[in-house]
């Protein structure tokens, strides 16, 4: 397939002066940090390190961790959260209109780069790879909440390190508020919690394991002996007898989760990936890809004291292949059955109500207005995810810091339909390479048009009924066999807007392309 170089119009655009491209061929791995605008005027300004830390995350040694580290330097106090001592970064709430400026100082001894996923921001302050630190550099991200009220994170990006990076320690979670949520007056405060669910293995001396250097692993992507949940390896919560908030962020290099109660009452999801939903909307399990997340009403009214309610994650056998028959390493080893493998259910939190009250919430049954974006006439852009050995890839490509292909053009301002085909079949010896990728997009939020299942066999089968594709999604998981449509704007800010495989072990192989919005 033809692949267009770079313009030297698209490079202007960028902000980039002809004479600089000349001078430095190799100038967009070697991007001038930026530095900032002094006509810009925060709201909020923030200073985040990166850092390498020990913490407690099981009981005897401490574990060694890449870490943020955050400092308020202007704006509301409520602006930084610290969960209890965790390896994730504090959370960042933002309110829609806000101007935030960030000051990321890389102090690892290693590249660093940050990425907001789910903000809408300029190219220079989405944390693209090509503006990657070196070592002791620093960086300012300036932009406004452009975004609706909804749950977001922010973690490395640093190219070829990004897994690494991530499974080391470095996410946090972005809460965005509008006036809209405010009005529902949703459980917030104590009634609001995160549940960040990410897969570790830890060797005897509670040090990180990550994948050993082989193909086949990283092919796959980095399975996690344990499951923690927001840091820890036993979540369990003291919870009041009503309605709770839950942000469930998967923060997981690789694993996909198929969460459900585990007494059967259906799941409530009042939120998607970077908005409310029009409406709250029931499942009996839902599926929650890499980078996905699912804000949850939890009702606990009406529940005596002492019970107990916990979430799971229900098997996916077969579904990530390589983990047929359980998972590796120490199974097991830290409270309940939260060892992974994939055949097993996993309980991810335990909730025990230790405190009665007569009221609670009610849920409102209408959330939010969400316009419906109508197809365009431009041709759909058609994105074929393919699994080759020792390369996914995206249209037969691997990412390129500079290439840009004819379909990844696209004109600031419009509108265009994309499909994601992912020819695999999940059966027969093609088996190993057949995958789901949970699609991302940096920039706007899409909407999710139509799914094609009719092609989805085996094991996969039992993940299509627990996908929430209403409301504004960044990311979307893509099974074997199927192909997802979806709408998406590309408004307010020209420049390279990545997309990729949010496996994470997938995007640093390659499976990572951008557009260009001109
Ligand atoms: Cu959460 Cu480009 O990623
Ligand atoms: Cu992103
Ligand atoms: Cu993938």
């Amino acid at each position: 397939m033809a692949q267009t170089h770079l313009t030297r119009r698209t490079f202007l655009q960028a902000g980039i002066s002809a004479a600089a491209l000349i001078a430095t061929p190799g100038l967009m791995a070697k991007m001038v940090p930026y530095r900032g605008d002094r006509t810009f005027q925060p709201d909020v300004e923030l200073e985040l390190r990166t850092v390498t830390d020990q913490v407690s995350i099981l009981p005897g040694h401490k574990t060694q961790v890449q870490r943020y580290r955050a400092r308020l330097l202007k704006g509301p106090a409520s602006t930084l959260t610290e969960l209890p001592d965790v390896y994730l970064g504090p959370s960042l709430n933002f309110q829609q209109g806000q101007k935030v400026r960030i000051i990321l100082r890389n102090q690892l001894t290693e590249p660093h780069i940050t990425h907001w996923h789910g903000l809408h921001v300029p190219q220079r302050s989405d944390g693209h790879p090509m503006y990657t630190l070196p070592a002791g550099g620093h960086y300012v991200y300036e932009f406004e909440v452009l975004n609706r009220a909804g749950t977001s994170f922010y973690h490395a990006h640093t190219h070829e390190r990004t897994a690494e990076q991530v499974y080391h320690g470095l996410a946090g979670l972005i809460t965005v508020t509008d006036a809209d949520e405010h009005a529902l007056a949703l459980p917030s405060g104590p009634f609001e919690m995160p549940l960040v669910l990410q897969d570790r293995s830890f060797d005897a001396n509670n040090q990180l394991r990550y994948l050993g250097h082989g193909m086949h692993d990283k092919m796959q992507g980095f399975l996690g002996d344990t499951v923690l949940v927001n840091g820890r390896p036993d979540a369990q919560f003291h919870m009041q007898s009503r309605a709770y908030r839950l942000r469930v962020l998967n923060g997981s290099n690789a694993r996909i989760y198929k969460l459900a109660l585990e007494d059967s009452t259906p799941l409530t999801a009042i939120g998607t990936d970077a908005g409310l939903l029009s409406q709250p909307e029931q499942r009996p399990y839902l599926v929650i890809a890499p980078g996905e997340r699912i804000d949850l009403w939890l009702d606990l009214s009406g529940r005596e004291l002492g019970d107990t309610l916990r979430l799971l994650s229900l098997p996916v056998p077969g579904v990530l292949p390589g983990m047929m028959g359980g998972g590796r390493g120490r199974m097991g080893g830290h409270g309940m059955d939260r060892h992974a493998g994939t055949e097993a259910t996993i309980t991810l939190a335990q909730f025990t109500v230790t405190e009665r009250v007569t009221d609670s919430p009610s849920l409102p049954q209408h959330l939010v207005t969400i316009p419906k974006l109508t197809a365009t006439d431009a041709a759909p852009i058609d994105l074929s995810l393919q699994m080759r050995p020792m390369s996914p890839s995206i249209n037969g490509r691997s990412f390129s810091m500079t290439d840009i292909a004819q379909e990844e053009q696209v004109a600031l301002g419009s509108m265009r339909r994309i499909r994601l085909i992912n020819n695999a079949s999940g059966m027969g010896p093609a088996r190993m390479m057949a995958m789901a990728h949970p699609m991302h997009f940096h920039g706007q939020q899409f909407q999710v048009i139509s799914r094609n299942t009719d092609a989805v066999r085996g094991d996969y089968a039992s993940l299509k009924d627990g996908f929430l594709d209403g409301g504004w999604k960044d990311t979307v998981l893509v099974l074997p066999g199927e192909t997802v449509e979806i709408i998406k704007p590309f408004e307010d800010f020209q420049g390279k807007f990545l997309f990729h495989c949010h496996n994470l072990e997938h995007e640093d192989l390659g499976m990572m392309r951008q557009f260009d919005v001109v």
